[in-house]
């Protein structure tokens, strides 16, 4: 089964409406990477806004941490990553095209049906060089993942957070995988983000964490507007699991190319903190004093890309429908994650309605991300808008100059309502919250 939405529709929305960008653009771009734009780079915030606010700041056994890309090498082999981190290569002997074996049906090049070669492990890690001296001494990787920078920091954030187990440690940060076959767009790329959330418990509590976090991370996606049929829960079988992991779960998106994973939920047991201990010679443990036991936590980590959560919520807010006789693309997306809240629309770009639509604009942009646009028709603005996903316009006529009030339009309802310029910010606060606004007998309605 396939969405009912074409990637092409999205990646052409997303170039057009200033989301993304093809990457060096101008020099015929870099396979697999790409820029966000204005309105791209708004979403990507309010997707790791919405990240942090629910698994840091709304709950206490949640702290965060930033740290380092680049890394002490021992960090990789101890993780498993050097030996481990890798993907079954396999070249076409006529075209050249490499592959990853896992993903080829009939042994053949999908591309022009030619011999492969043997496969190889490649490993996805990037290397680099620390300092002058290009040598195998100073070799270094840029993470694949953040997690490794969460657990060698343990003991640092165990001894000066002063909280007890259970107690997770998050981080969003850049992850670099040198992908053998990245596409579809921002969905596999070689550079993209981590929102990660390592969260340590008493062994034997580990699978009650696991279905928890599992139901935590599905919900935070539907509760963000993603429809419930375009998700499932897919268990990792025992073959497919990571070298660290003792159970997994994904959470799969139906994306334009088939259901694929969005995020995954993994049991990592103690395999990082023993693996860390052994190398680094530093005990990793954790006392409990009440029950004057000391242990190596089991670690439960959700694991999403910020990259790959941006993709879902646009294909799934996307959606074209006939207004009027007229076909309007707009992009439903939460109010939360809407890259901008509220639009000022002067009805015409006209010397005596500019000074109250500046005004307006003024009143609202300390509160609300503002954009202001008096360009082309009105009804282009509104498409533009409906596009971007705006879920709020506030439109200045000629009656306001009378009345001081204006109009606000909903986006996905297109009703219209009329409220006071000094009522505005409170009508907007509310209804970005979800909440009904009662335009009530203070403030005349006007429905179109
Ligand atoms: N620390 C565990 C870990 O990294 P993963 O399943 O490899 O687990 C977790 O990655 C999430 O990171 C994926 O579900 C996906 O959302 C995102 N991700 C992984 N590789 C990616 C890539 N090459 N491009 C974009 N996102 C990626």
């Amino acid at each position: 089964m396939a969405a009912k939405v074409d990637m092409d529709k999205v990646v052409s929305l997303c170039k057009r409406r200033g989301f993304i960008f093809p990457s060096s653009e101008i020099y015929g771009g870099l396979a697999s990477c790409w820029d966000y734009g204005p309105m791209g780079v708004e979403l990507k915030r309010n997707v790791r806004d919405a990240w942090w606010r629910t698994i840091v700041h709304e709950r206490d056994d949640v702290v965060g941490l930033d740290t380092s890309i680049m890394m002490h090498p021992g960090v990789w082999a101890a993780s498993g990553h050097i030996d481990s981190f890798t993907d079954p290569l396999v070249e076409c002997k006529s075209c050249h095209l490499r592959w990853r074996a896992d993903q080829i049906e009939n042994q053949r090049c999908p591309k022009c049906g030619g011999e492969l070669t043997e496969p190889r492990m490649f490993n996805l890690m990037f290397k680099t060089f620390m300092g002058p001296v290009e040598e195998g001494a100073s070799t270094i990787y840029l993470r694949p993942e953040t997690a490794q920078g969460i657990f060698v920091n343990f003991e640092n954030v165990i001894t000066t957070s002063r909280k007890k187990l259970p107690l997770g440690i998050a981080q969003i940060g850049k992850s670099f995988r040198n992908e053998i076959t990245p596409g579809n767009f921002i969905f596999r790329t070689r550079e993209f983000e981590h929102m990660e959330l390592e969260y340590f418990v008493k062994p034997g509590t580990d699978e009650k964490w696991l279905d928890y976090w599992v139901k935590e991370r599905f919900d935070w996606y539907t509760e963000l507007g993603i429809k419930k049929e375009n998700l499932r829960l897919r268990e990792h079988g025992k073959d497919e699991l990571a070298h660290y992991a003792r159970a997994c779960f994904d959470i799969e998106y139906l994306f334009p190319m088939g259901w694929s994973e969005l995020e995954g939920i993994a049991n990592r047991g103690d395999f990082d903190l023993v693996q860390h201990a052994k190398a680094s010679g530093r005990e990793l443990v954790y006392y409990d004093a009440e029950a004057s036991e000391r242990y190596v936590p089991y670690v439960i980590e959700p694991s999403a890309g910020v990259d790959r959560s941006v993709l879902a919520f646009l294909i799934d807010a996307y959606d074209e429908e006939e207004v009027e006789g007229e076909k309007r693309t707009v992009v439903h997306l939460h109010t939360s994650l809407a890259p901008i809240k509220v639009a000022v629309l002067p009805l015409s770009r006209n010397e005596k309605l500019t000074p109250l639509a500046k005004d307006v604009h003024k009143q609202l942009c300390s509160s609300f991300v503002t954009d202001y646009d008096d360009s082309q028709s009105i009804g282009r603005r509104y498409r533009r808008q409906d596009e971007i996903g705006t879920p709020f316009c506030v439109t200045v006529d000629f009656e306001s100059l009378e009345d001081k009030q204006v109009t606000i339009r909903d986006r996905d309802s297109l009703a219209q309502i009329r409220v006071p310029v000094a009522e505005l910010n409170k009508a907007l606060e509310a209804k970005l919250k979800g909440e009904t606004f009662d335009a009530s007998p203070l403030w005349a309605t006007r429905e179109k």
